[in-house]
């Protein structure tokens, strides 16, 4: 598989992936509408054919995971786009990356926390104010649950001072 930065050639198809998976072709977070096909991201291909997509925003110290799309779950391909996004904020000074994903989304939700990121904020039954914007935003979600709250994510991209491994002092028996 290869990860290669998104070209002016894959805009129209990262539009298609959006109206497709976020009901329009644009998303909001905290108020601002992003044109993820406008947006600086990273394509993931298997031979001739996409298999998964990230598009990110740069703001000062922070970094917007804006949307990732695998196409095919599970096999890896969301760990390559965000470790790449990742990289690229940390050469960018990012000290922060940070995302939004839904209550129903239990597998973004174990993805992203999985890989360092912590519930920062949830927003409760912010998805009606976006469903203004967006009609097509569907009422029920993944796995059957009721699409109704916001649940951002984020993770700081400092390197940690590395901590001694903890030792037990020597215990006479
Ligand atoms: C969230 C999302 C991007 C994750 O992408 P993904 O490609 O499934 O992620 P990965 O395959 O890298 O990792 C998922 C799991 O598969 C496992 N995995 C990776 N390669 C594997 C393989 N070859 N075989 C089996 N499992 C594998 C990983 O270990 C990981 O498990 P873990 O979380 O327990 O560590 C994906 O679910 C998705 O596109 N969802 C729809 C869009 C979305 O909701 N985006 C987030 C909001 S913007």
């Amino acid at each position: 598989m290869r990860v290669s930065e998104l070209s002016d050639d894959d805009r129209k198809w990262v539009q298609e992936r959006t109206e497709l998976l976020f009901g329009g072709d644009f998303v909001v977070s905290r108020d601002e509408v992003h044109d993820p096909h406008k947006l600086p991201g990273f394509i993931a291909t298997e031979g001739p054919e996409r298999v998964g997509l990230a598009t990110y925003s740069i703001d000062g110290p922070d970094c917007e995971l804006v949307t990732i799309d695998s196409l095919c779950q599970f096999m890896g391909i969301g760990t390559l786009l965000l470790e790449r996004v990742e990289e690229t904020a940390r050469q960018a000074g990012c000290t922060r990356i940070w995302c939004i994903t839904t209550n129903d989304n239990l597998d973004a939700q174990r993805f992203f926390q999985k890989r360092g990121f912590v519930i920062s904020e949830v927003r409760l039954g912010s998805m009606a104010k976006i469903r203004l914007l967006k009609p097509n935003v569907p009422r029920i979600g993944c796995y059957g649950i009721p699409l109704r709250d916001e649940i951002e994510l984020s993770k700081p991209l400092v390197d940690l001072p590395s901590r001694e491994p903890f030792q037990l002092p020597p215990i006479d028996c």
